[in-house]
This record gives C-alpha cells, structure tokens and sequence, in this order.
C-alpha cells in the first residue's frame, strides 16, 4: 500500500487546476443508463471511484472508454448503455463504493427493475438508504432486503410519477429519484430535495437528455416522465471539494494559492470562513485565489446540506483551526462519525475535545509532523494538510482513501512547492 511521505513548514504559492468533480461525475455515469445512445462525459477525474462505477456499469454489459486526452489532459469517459442485459450491481464492487447506489433509479426506470447489493456503512456512518427506497414505493415499485442485495420491481413494468417529500436533505436520495422519475409515467413532485451544485449539475444533464425537470437547486423538483432520453456529451463541474481542500493547503501554511478551472460561486460558505479566519480571498469566475499572511483565527463551524458549510470540508478546516489563535468550536450534523482524524491530529498535538457532534479545537502554535493512520477519504485530506504545517516528517498511511476522492494530490500539492512524495509502504 502507498504512503505519503510529507515534509511540513513549506509555504505553498502558484496555481493548480481543479479537476472535474467526483461527486458530480458519479450520478453522470448512473444517468447514461437511462438514455438510448452513448453518453460521453468530458473532464471526468481519474479517481478509483469513477473507475469502480466503470466497472459497476460494465458488469451490467454497458460498454465504457476512457477516450483521449481532452483539455487540459481532461478526460472524457464514454458509456453505451445499449448492450446492458443484467440490472444488477455485486456486492464486490458496492462495497468498495456506496454511490453505486446511484444505478438504482435509473435501472428501475430504465428497465423496470434492479438487484442491488445493500451498500454497507462506512467509516464515516450507516449511510442507509430508507429515503431512496421509500420514494421507489411511492412511485409504484416493489422493494425487497434478500441475502445482502434490495431487489426492487416497477409495478407493470414501469414506475408512476409520486409526491416524494424526503425526510432530510440526501444528495444521493434527491439524484435517485429525479433520475428514476424522468421516465416514469405521470409527474413526480420532490419535496424536500437536495440543493447541491452537483444535484443541478444532473438536472442540467437530464434535461440535455430530454428530461422535462424544473425546480433544481429549491426544495421542490418537478419531473414530469417521457417516453425516451437520448445520450449526450456532457462537461463536469468543478470539484469545489477539492478546490476548498488546495485553498485550505495555501492558507494552512501561509502561502498564497491560486486554484485555476474553481468555480466560487459554489463555495460561499467555505470562502466567507476563511475571510473570517484571516487569510485574503480573491475569487473570480473560473478561479479563487486565497493568500494567508497574518495569524490565523479562530472561527466557530457547523455542517449543514448545500448552501451551508460541507460536511466534506469539515475535516480538512479543523485540521486548519488546529493552528489557531483561540478556540474553534466545529460541529458536524450530517453524518454521526466523522471526527476520525481528531485522534490522529491529536496525534501532532493538536487540543482538541469531543463531545458527541461537538469538537472544541483549541489553537496551539506547532504541529509536529508524525506517522499517521487515514481512515476516510476526507479525513486522509485533513492529515495530509496538517502534515504540511506541521514542524518535522508526516507519514499518512493507507491513502488508498484519498485517492478515492483526489486526483493525483500528491502532484497538485508539489507544483505548488510542497514536499511530499508518494512512496511504497
Ligand atoms: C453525498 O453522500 C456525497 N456522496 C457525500 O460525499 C457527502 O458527504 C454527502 O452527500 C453529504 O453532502 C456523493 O455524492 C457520491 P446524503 P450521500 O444522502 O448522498 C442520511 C465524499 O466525501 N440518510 O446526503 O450518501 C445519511 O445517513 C462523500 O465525497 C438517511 O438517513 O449523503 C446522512 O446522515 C462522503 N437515509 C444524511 O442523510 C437515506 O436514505 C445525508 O446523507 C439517505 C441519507
């Protein structure tokens, strides 16, 4: 297994290109099983995870490409649901990613049924999927638990549009269902949906394939089914979770970092956060530039679903409060473990104190670099920046986690003068 091998007290400055969003490339994939040609998607990162649901989609009989190299070495991966014979996603590949989840709606829909297997927890949580399975009834369909796998059946054949009102703002929930409801027969009204760039992002697509959805980025979306969507080429976002996590690389050791292809519209919260602790923002459309000269300060965070501060940033910022001036009180509310890298910070000497949901981090002038364990993805992206800080040699282990969710991190932090390499354990 790799290890990254960091040695701390460099301060970062230039400028990095962002790659296209995980998060956003994942539901595109899931959505070309709805259409009836090839979807291409251009800018998809090169994570295990996009490969993983490459692999979910092959297994089914799609044919999928990575193809050329596009801009900016950006490529475009290719997917021909034509030839998918079997609705069914395995345990060995579900297990290693969760969001293979994002084939069930889209199989329903699409060929009136699918064997799934129950995505386990994670580190980070239960991660259930009640809420997606609760809106397939609603729209007609007939779910079952059996050996480890949901199978779920369009009654007649085909899903009915429904009134879905989620009982929490899921990401993956909202995608779901929006994708299963574009070719359901009748109207499907979601309320309670999911905001997130990457939800409007999938709405856009759909409609490019003929969906006729409205509402995206409110509480409420209206998909009103059609008989049939067409492939498309579609770019993807920015990953503002990996745009947030290289700022917060530059502002943790003082530097001065420009992160090319960003989109700041889509990180306000984090922005204004990092205003707040004291280090310049300068955002313009396609980049954000952060420079960090004077202390940092101390600032109070709470997760909360889009527009609010993102649970996939949480562990990244704490790492960053660790060398505050005062006491930083973090608060996670989406998911119900996700302070795994407090031991490890703690590890450096980092103060920090757990109270359920609660961390109070109080600020202490130095870290010192140590071998440290990576857990989640983002946890792994939060000692790995703390590694940068810190005085001395940081090693995080077991960054099969981040490279889950970060394309080649270890180069995008090097170009900007870290010293970090990526070494065999
Ligand atoms: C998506 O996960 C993201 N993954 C996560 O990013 C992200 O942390 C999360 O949204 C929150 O923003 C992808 O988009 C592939 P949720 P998702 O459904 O959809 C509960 C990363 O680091 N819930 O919005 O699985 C759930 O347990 C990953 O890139 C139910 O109880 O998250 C959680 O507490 C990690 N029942 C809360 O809702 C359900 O049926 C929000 O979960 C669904 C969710």
């Amino acid at each position: 297994m790799d290890i990254f091998v960091i040695q701390g007290g460099s301060r970062l400055s230039g400028t990095v290109r962002v790659s296209g969003a995980k998060n956003a490339a994942l539901p595109l994939m899931a959505a070309s099983l709805l259409a009836d040609g090839p979807v291409e998607i251009a800018g998809a990162p090169r994570l295990r995870d996009i490969s993983t649901l490459g692999k979910v989609l092959g297994h089914m009989g799609a044919t999928v490409e990575r193809v050329g190299e596009g801009e900016n070495g950006r490529e475009t991966v290719r997917i021909d649901p034509q030839t998918v014979e079997r609705a069914e996603a395995p345990y060995d590949l579900v297990k290693t990613m969760r969001a293979s989840v994002l084939v069930l709606g889209p199989l329903v829909a699409r060929h009136g049924k699918a064997r799934i297997s129950l995505p386990g927890g994670c580190a980070i949580g239960a991660r259930p999927i009640d809420q997606h399975l609760k809106g397939l009834e609603l729209m007609g369909a007939k779910t079952a638990l059996l050996e480890g796998y949901v199978e779920v059946e369009a009654g007649a054949g085909r899903l009915s549009g429904a009134t879905v009102c989620f009982d929490m703002k899921t990401v993956t929930g909202t995608e779901n269902l929006m994708m299963a409801a574009t070719l359901a027969r009748g109207t499907t009204v979601l309320s309670n949906a999911a905001h997130e760039p990457e939800v409007c992002a999938l709405a856009r697509a759909l409609r490019a394939m003929g969906a006729d959805i409205e509402g995206e980025g409110t509480d409420k979306i209206v998909v009103r089914g059609v008989p049939a969507l067409r492939g498309i080429r579609h770019e993807v976002m920015p990953d503002r979770i990996e745009a947030s996590t290289l700022l917060l690389a530059g502002a943790i050791t003082g530097g001065d970092v420009t992160v090319e292809g960003a989109d700041p519209s889509a990180m306000d919260a984090v922005l204004t956060k990092l205003a707040e602790s004291g280090a310049e923002v300068f955002a313009a459309p396609g980049s954000v530039r952060v420079r960090r000269e004077g202390p940092i300060r101390s600032v109070n965070v709470e997760t909360s679903p889009y527009p609010g501060f993102p649970t996939d940033v949480q562990a990244q910022f704490m790492a960053y409060m660790c060398l505050g001036d005062g006491f930083s009180i973090v608060r996670e509310t989406i998911f119900e473990n996700r302070f795994m890298h407090v031991a490890e910070l703690r590890r450096m000497g980092a103060r920090i104190d757990v109270s359920g949901n609660t961390a109070a981090v109080k600020g202490v002038p130095t870290l010192s670099g140590a071998p440290l364990m990576a857990t989640d993805l983002r946890a792994s992206a939060s000692l790995v920046l703390a590694g940068l800080a810190a005085k001395g040699a940081t090693e995080v282990l077991r960054i099969y986690h981040l490279d889950r969710g970060y394309e080649a991190l270890e180069n995008k932090l090097s170009s900007l003068g870290a010293r970090i390499s990526r070494v065999k354990e």
